[in-house]
């Protein structure tokens, strides 16, 4: 849905770290891959992430909400003041590495989606590439889902799968699915700010808007 001035849909992106699903976003948008979307904000719970430089270099605005020593819905209450001072109307997670509270999802509602580096519903949480090496799957992959009370449980919008070969660490497996990874998210940010799906049950349904 494009704003008043008809940049696209504005979206803002929470990351804790190096930020390579961050910059793949930026970048696709860039290169109009994402058409509708303008991303607007990046924040970040750590401000040393490296991720921070890596959005102001793309001229991206950045802040910084540090949690110290509040409760998290203390914390979330600056953030989400943070994001509406921004104007931001979808967020996307890109290794945030904070769980986040009821009362986050619930301004964002239907509005914020994830990318967890495992085939959900196997391997949620932390470690999921060595969760998988040490379950001995022989796929694996990534996938993009929408932010729900769960943890990396709520409906899901793509998922990219990875062979899982006999010679593979966990260093080796993470650096292949952060390939799909980085393919996987713009096309996932380009179906939902397109609008062309609908939510069935836990089934995220494309439609057929022609
Ligand atoms: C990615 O593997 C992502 O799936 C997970 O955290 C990692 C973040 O990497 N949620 P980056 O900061 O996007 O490079």
């Amino acid at each position: 849905m494009p704003d008043e001035a008809g940049a696209g849909r504005r979206v803002g992106i929470l990351i804790s770290g190096r930020g390579s699903n961050m910059t793949a976003l930026a970048d696709a948008v860039a290169e109009g891959r994402v058409p509708g979307a303008r991303i607007v904000l990046v924040v970040s719970d750590r401000p040393r992430a490296a991720g921070l430089e890596a959005a102001r270099a793309r001229g991206i605005e950045t802040a910084a909400v540090e949690r110290r020593g509040r409760t998290r819905e203390e914390h979330e209450r600056e953030l989400i003041g943070v994001l509406r001072a921004g104007g931001v109307e979808l967020v996307c997670l890109a290794g945030y590495m904070r769980l986040l509270s009821p009362c986050f999802v619930e301004e964002f509602r239907g509005r914020v989606l994830n990318i967890h580096p495992s085939l959900l519903p196997a391997f949620p949480g932390l470690d999921a590439q060595r969760q998988a090496v040490e379950h001995g799957v022989r796929v694996s992959g990534c996938t993009v889902h929408f932010v729900d009370e769960t943890l990396d449980g709520g409906p899901i919008i793509t998922q990219r799968a990875v062979a899982v070969e006999d010679s593979d660490t966990e260093a080796t497996l993470s650096a292949r699915i952060l390939a799909e990874e980085h393919r996987a998210y713009p096309e996932a940010l380009a179906l939902v700010v397109g609008g062309r799906y609908e939510i069935v049950g836990r089934r995220v349904v494309g439609k057929n808007l022609a």
